[in-house]
């Protein structure tokens, strides 16, 4: 066929809708490329639209073209006149013409502004911790609701979650969509795993608020504990952590927080996978020390099927949005030590957790449980009590009820101590998954135990 031929065949209709959609969706799409790449980052659901939607414009209109080319040769081939598609002539001194061209002109510009607007609204709703919290309501509530009462309440899910930049997008996209399905078809797991594959590396999630060259020195920490009797004897533990930190001083990062120090890498194998048996470790210091830790009798084939990772902030703080209590016991010393369960009740910290680990098929069957729990023990076994502090009791009741919302959710088999907490070594492994003193390198030095080297304590 001659080339003048091709070009006619091109010229279809349905081409040249595609060579439309292709121009106007590349130029699209590398207008909004080149804004990333400078760091323009608007909102990563914008992304759905730039890096899904646009490609899928693009992909369609290169296949109109051949399709329309294959229309137009069979219309030919049956002896039909070539279809006549003219370019318009526009003619703005046509007062008619004008004016359609006005109209037309404005009528667009309106539309776009309607549907740039609509369709930020929507996205700005699925940003919003309301979306990711509450769509799927029973699902995401134990962490929706830990999250409100943790320290980074006014973080959206999103920031830790998604964070910007294409991949990360695209990969929290494609697990979105497999949740939905989940969701839709009731096949989500109960509870909901944790550590969460595919999370953002902490660099680019904890670290653009938070970062290891800030220095903490010691924080101290307050444990509050109480006794089973009658009067729940209380004792205090002070905990001074050395958490450290400070990438300028020298030496480099100090402390708890050495672990993160850019200059050091702490890598990883974990056999299990919520990541809570630790075989393996290796470390390369600033100074260009490496060391290799292997735990006792764990084999080459073992470590070869685990996850190798770097160590980040998350390895420790698992837990920095979702806290959770490992135990009712933990739950009921904390909120009597800050006073929010009266603690000159008798024996109201036995109570508690009698009435916390009891069972109850929901969260409201729990609530009315606690409260007759509580009100029958008092009454039966202290009336003058009952009678003349009533109001401490009602405190007794809202504190205790509220530690089980907070806590456990029957209908996601979410209890106290589903999801450990890695800060520490009292409930879970925590440190001592790696600082057990049986972790040995070639050179016979092991990850030390010695209590003083991460906190001291009176
Ligand atoms: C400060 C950062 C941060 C914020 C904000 C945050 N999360 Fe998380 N989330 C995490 C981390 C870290 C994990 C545990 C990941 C791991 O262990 O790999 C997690 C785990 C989860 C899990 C898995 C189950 C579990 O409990 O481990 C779900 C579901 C979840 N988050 C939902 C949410 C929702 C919904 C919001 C907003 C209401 C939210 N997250 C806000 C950091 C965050
Ligand atoms: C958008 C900013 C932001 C991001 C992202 C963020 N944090 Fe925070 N974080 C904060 C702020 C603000 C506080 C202080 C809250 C307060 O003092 O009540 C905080 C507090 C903390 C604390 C101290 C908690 C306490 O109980 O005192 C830890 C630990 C922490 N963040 C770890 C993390 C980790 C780990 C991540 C990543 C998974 C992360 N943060 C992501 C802003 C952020
Ligand atoms: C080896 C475990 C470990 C790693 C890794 C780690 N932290 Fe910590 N961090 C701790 C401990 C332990 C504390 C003190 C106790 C606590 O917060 O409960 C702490 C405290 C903090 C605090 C609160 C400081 C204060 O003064 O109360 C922040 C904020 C924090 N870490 C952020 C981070 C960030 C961000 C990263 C990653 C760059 C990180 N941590 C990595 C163990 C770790
Ligand atoms: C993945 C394994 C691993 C985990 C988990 C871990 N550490 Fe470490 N930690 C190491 C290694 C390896 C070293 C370096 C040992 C050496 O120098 O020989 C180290 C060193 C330390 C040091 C000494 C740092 C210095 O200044 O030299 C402290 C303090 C420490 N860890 C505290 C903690 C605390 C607290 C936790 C839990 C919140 C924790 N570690 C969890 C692997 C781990
Ligand atoms: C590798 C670091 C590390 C070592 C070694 C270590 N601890 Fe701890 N310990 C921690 C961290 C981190 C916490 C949690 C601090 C917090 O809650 O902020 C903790 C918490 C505690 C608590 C409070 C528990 C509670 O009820 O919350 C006690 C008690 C304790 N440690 C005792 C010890 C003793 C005794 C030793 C020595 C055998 C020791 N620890 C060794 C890191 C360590």
């Amino acid at each position: 066929m001659p080339t003048g031929q091709k070009v006619r065949l091109i010229r279809s209709p349905i081409s040249v809708l595609g060579m439309v959609l292709t121009t106007v969706s590349a130029t699209v799409f590398l207008v909004v490329f080149l804004a990333d790449l400078f760091g323009l980052h608007t909102n990563p659901y914008l992304g759905i639209l730039f890096f899904l939607i646009l490609p899928t414009i693009f992909v369609a209109g290169l296949v109109l073209i051949p399709l329309g080319a294959w229309v137009e040769r069979r219309r030919l081939a049956r002896g039909e006149a070539p279809s006549a598609m003219h370019w318009p002539r526009i003619d703005l001194n046509e007062p008619l013409q004008r004016r359609r061209a006005v109209l037309v002109f404005t009528l667009t510009m309106a539309n776009i502004v309607i549907v740039s607007l609509a369709s930020y609204k929507g996205i700005e709703y699925m940003d919003s911790v309301e979306f990711c919290g509450q769509v799927c309501h029973s699902v995401m509530a134990p962490e929706y609701i830990a999250y409100q009462s943790g320290p980074h309440a006014r973080v959206s899910c999103v920031q830790c979650h998604i964070g910007s930049g294409a991949s990360w997008f695209a990969k929290s996209k494609l697990s979105g969509t497999r949740q939905l399905l989940a969701v839709s078809f009731h096949t989500y797991s109960r509870p909901i795993p944790s550590p969460v594959q595919n999370l953002r590396p902490a660099r680019d999630t904890c670290e653009q608020c938070h970062w290891p060259g800030k220095f903490h020195g010691d924080t101290i920490r307050r444990i509050h504990e109480f006794a089973e009797d009658e009067k729940n004897t209380e004792s205090v533990t002070t905990l001074q952590v050395h958490v450290g930190g400070g990438t300028d001083r020298p030496g480099g990062v100090q402390g708890i927080h050495w672990h993160v120090d850019p200059a050091n890498e702490i890598e990883y194998i974990s056999t299990d996978d919520r990541r809570q048996v630790i075989p393996w470790v290796r470390m390369k210091d600033r100074f260009g020390t490496v060391r290799e830790f292997v735990a006792e009798g764990v084999t080459a084939e073992q470590l070869a099927k685990g996850e190798r990772r770097r160590m980040d902030c998350m390895d420790c703080h698992n837990r920095p949005s979702h806290p959770m209590a490992a135990t009712p016991e933990r739950a009921v010393n904390q909120m009597m030590g800050q006073g929010e369960i009266p603690k000159t009740l008798p024996f109201v910290r036995r109570e508690a957790v009698r009435l916390l680990k009891a069972n109850y098929p929901s969260q409201e069957a729990a609530a009315e449980g606690i409260s007759r729990g509580f009100r029958e023990f008092f009454r039966t076994t202290y009336p003058e009590v009952y009678m003349s502090r009533r109001q401490d009791v009602e405190r007794a009741v809202s504190g205790v009820a509220h530690i089980y919302r907070q806590n456990v959710f029957p209908e996601m088999n979410v209890q106290f101590g589903t999801y450990p907490n890695n800060v520490g070594h009292m409930d879970f492994p925590g440190c001592f998954r790696c600082h057990d003193d049986s972790h040995k390198s070639k050179d016979g030095k092991t990850i030390g135990q010695e209590c003083d080297s991460c906190h001291s304590m009176e």
